[in-house]
């Protein structure tokens, strides 16, 4: 193998997904503690935004700063660069998770065990299963009383749309909590309620010695039997190709916060998550062993303070070997570029590093001269596809509120979108500019950045809109007549594209009723 396909093999990229509370920012952090990379709990400042802090603007700002250092998380674990993309708690900031899961190999999502599965995580679910990302799952606050975990399991399968299979099992719950039987390494993991204590493993091979009652009592044994027979009976053994390819996912039982189970589940997941994998460029598949270098941005973080307007561009490497003060091609402005500080980043440091491999994440110093999407190359003429936009939950008119800054107002609408904080629509008839969100903080944060950054004022006006939808169709002649019936309701996306205005579900329905011929898309990738 050559030094090139080892670095790439020992890679896993992936994030950690959740619904808010359920125990992302905890288990990213015991995962960094087991990776050495950090040494005392608490370290990790949370990329969330506190729900007291839901409208104080600035709050967020303030931590938003946080948040470039703990974007990425790298480190070394048992021969493995784990790479953690971290991803917005806040659900208005949804269209950034979005992106950073098309630049992850796999994901771990976490489920609190008594809340099952919550609306954020069935939405990340359904981004993941559009990309057949590999998924495994952590169903946390064992310590807690919670749902029996049979039904939780018949949850999972059913609200996530995946099949699964316990890699662990409890034994008994919340305040008689004991412990899992970790079926991956067949050994018995005690449970003691500590935070600091390391779990006191045995080595179990048959779960039918008469051993299992001295460490966990008659009756629990006997509970445990009868459920692992249960489990080898119901699920067919874990099937790592079917995993891999995002159709089973291996679920382990823990508590980040008392630091249970969560080493189990991290030397399961280096075993079996995928390293690099293929991506689909429009002109061919790019795999990650290649020599040349490829990449695309999938996150551009621009930095807050006025007087130096400055962006990181999170490039995703894609195949190849990424060096410092080497040329690339920017493929949209067929141009060489050299970069002389990309970063990398190693748990909470940014530094520069002079070479990364494919699956790393580094960011790159910006003015200006990406946007989301962009693909880097050693040369070739390639685009990466694959960051598609949703269909926005939420509509207002933008309009200027200082006539003497249209300018500035226009180029700060054009490059706050080529970030990704909003999508522009504009409507055909009137003219008129729509920013479609994923939620109200949005609209603040665009409305302060424009002041702040642009010197422009906006202001905000309200329209009655359901949904933006991409339309699409084979019959030319149908497409046209949709498009003069719904002249109104016609806008254009960013890229020129057209999109359907409906305002209502039922104005959608109706739409899609009579117009058979037209394909209507929630997403922009199709
Ligand atoms: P998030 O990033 O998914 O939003 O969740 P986070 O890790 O911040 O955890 C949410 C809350 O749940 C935190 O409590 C955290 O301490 C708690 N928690 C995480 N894992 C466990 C667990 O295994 N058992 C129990 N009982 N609780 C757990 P908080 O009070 O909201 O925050 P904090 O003040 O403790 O930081």
């Amino acid at each position: 193998m050559s030094e090139l396909d080892k670095e790439i093999h020992r890679r896993r990229t992936f994030a950690i997904i959740s619904h808010p509370d359920a125990g992302k920012t905890t288990l990213t952090e015991k995962l960094l503690l087991f990776g050495g990379a950090i040494h005392v709990a608490g370290a990790v400042k949370s990329n969330k935004i506190k729900k007291t802090a839901t409208s104080d603007w600035m709050e967020i700002e303030k931590q938003r700063g946080i948040s470039v250092a703990t974007s990425v998380m790298g480190f070394e674990y048992d021969g493995y660069k784990i790479n953690i993309l971290d991803t917005p708690g806040h659900q208005d900031f949804a269209e950034d998770t979005f992106r950073t899961l098309t630049a992850v190999d796999s994901v771990i999502i976490a489920v609190d065990v008594a809340k099952g599965v919550e609306t954020q995580t069935r939405k990340l679910m359904e981004v993941c299963r559009m990309r057949n990302t590999p998924v495994m799952i952590f169903v946390n606050k064992m310590d807690r009383d919670g749902k029996d975990p049979f039904d939780l399991l018949d949850e999972l399968e059913e609200e996530l749309k995946i099949n699964v299979r316990p890699l662990s099992w409890p034994i008994d719950s919340g305040q008689s909590f004991k412990g899992v039987y970790n079926l991956y390494q067949e050994k018995l993991d005690l449970y003691t309620p500590s935070k600091q204590t390391v779990t006191e493993s045995i080595e179990f091979k048959d779960i039918q010695s008469p051993e299992l009652e001295k460490h966990i009592g008659d009756s629990l044994a006997a509970k445990l039997r009868e459920d692992i027979e249960l489990i080898q009976g119901v699920y067919p053994e874990l099937d790592i190709e079917a995993y891999l390819n995002g159709q089973v996912a291996p679920v382990f039982f823990g508590s980040a916060l008392n630091n249970f189970g969560v080493k189990e589940l991290l030397d399961c997941f280096v075993k079996i998550a995928p390293s690099p994998r293929p991506i689909e460029a429009v002109e061919r598949v790019v795999k990650p062993e290649e020599e040349a270098f490829t990449g695309f941005i999938f996150k551009i973080h621009a930095n807050m303070d006025p007087n130096h307007r400055s962006c990181i561009a999170f490039v995703k490497i894609c195949s190849g070997k990424f060096e410092r003060n080497v040329n690339y091609k920017h493929v949209r402005f067929n141009r060489q570029m050299r970069f002389s500080s990309p970063t990398a980043f190693m748990a909470q440091k940014k530094e520069t590093v002079d070479e990364a491999f494919a699956g790393d994440i580094i960011g790159l110093p910006d003015t200006g001269n990406f946007k989301i999407g962009d693909t880097l190359t050693s040369g070739e003429e390639l685009h990466f596809k694959g960051l598609p936009s949703f269909s926005p939950e939420m509509f207002k008119y933008i309009e200027n509120a200082d006539p003497m800054k249209t300018k500035q107002l226009q180029k700060g609408i054009d490059q706050l979108m080529d970030e990704g904080v909003a999508q522009l629509f504009v409507n055909q008839f009137n003219g008129r500019k729509i920013i479609g969100t994923v939620g109200q903080l949005q609209f603040e944060v665009i409305q302060y950045r424009l002041l702040h950054e642009y010197g422009a004022q906006c202001k905000w006006e309200p329209i009655n809109l359901y949904k933006a939808c991409w339309i699409e169709s084979d019959n030319d002649a149908e497409l046209e007549n949709f498009k003069k019936r719904k002249a109104q309701y016609m806008a254009k996306d960013k890229e020129g594209r057209d999109v359907f205005l409906a305002d209502s579900n039922y104005v959608l329905m109706m739409a899609q009723q009579d117009f058979k011929e037209i394909r209507f898309h929630f997403t922009s990738e199709f």
